[in-house]
């Protein structure tokens, strides 16, 4: 039975933290409402916690977020997630882009998180952009697409309970493998400030287009 659902992510401008904070919250609350002995929710920057302060089993569903530069995930985030220990828990892996494309991240933060020890279960891609209006410069909020992440987040928690409704672990069904297209990125984006991370967001912003939906895979 699931007892916890944590949100982990890296989120240099905020938009990661908030799509990963609502994805684990709306989850978490689908959850306990058929649970009988409730389920929590806590979320954490992956930078700002010691690893063995988050404690993964599997009665957890983890929501894994971060965002793509360049088509692909950070360094330090990569590196940030290499020091948990999934322990066969149940993840959603979201990645936050601006629209434009979001290139082999999304693949690499599965692949990323199943070598982690985590059980991969679902992936999606949401925007979350910073343009006020098409090719304006920075907004301050970032606007999220809410509603692909309330579908995302009501179909995930169907899997969810699918998977976890039986308490021996050899009878649980076992989940088709989530497929995402994609590669392992040859090369790897580095470690970027807040500041930096906000000035080539606005230059990301002028550059772009807002081209592509968000899509996620169960
Ligand atoms: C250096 C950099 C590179 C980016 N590259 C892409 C990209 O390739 N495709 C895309 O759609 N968005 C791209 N973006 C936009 C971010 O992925 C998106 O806005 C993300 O939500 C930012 O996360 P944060 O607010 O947690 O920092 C980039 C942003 C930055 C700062």
């Amino acid at each position: 039975m699931i007892r916890k659902v944590i949100g982990i992510y890296y989120s240099p401008a905020g938009g990661t933290e908030i799509m990963t904070e609502t994805l684990a919250r709306k989850i978490g609350k689908i959850l306990d409402d058929c649970s009988p002995l409730g389920v929590n929710v806590e979320c954490f920057d992956m930078l700002k916690t010691q690893s063995d302060n988050i404690v993964f089993d599997d009665e957890t569903v983890a929501v894994i977020g971060m965002p793509a530069y360049v088509g692909k995930i950070p360094l330090p985030a990569a590196a940030a997630l290499r020091r948990i220990a999934g322990n066969g828990a149940m993840t959603l892996t979201a990645v936050s882009y601006g629209g434009r494309k979001y290139g082999n991240a999304l693949f690499e933060l599965k692949r990323l998180s199943e070598e982690c020890g985590f059980k991969a279960i679902g992936a999606g891609a949401f925007m979350v952009s910073y343009m006020a209006r098409r090719g304006s410069s920075r907004s301050a909020v970032p606007s999220i697409d809410g509603e692909a992440i309330m579908d995302f987040s009501k179909a995930a928690s169907e899997k969810i309970k699918r998977l976890a409704g039986c308490e021996i672990e050899e009878l649980r069904i076992k989940p088709m493998p989530v497929e995402v297209n994609g590669r392992m990125p040859v090369h790897k984006i580095s470690r970027i400030s807040p500041k930096a991370a906000a000035i080539a967001q606005g230059v990301f912003n002028r550059m772009s287009v807002l081209r592509r939906k968000s899509e996620w895979f169960l």
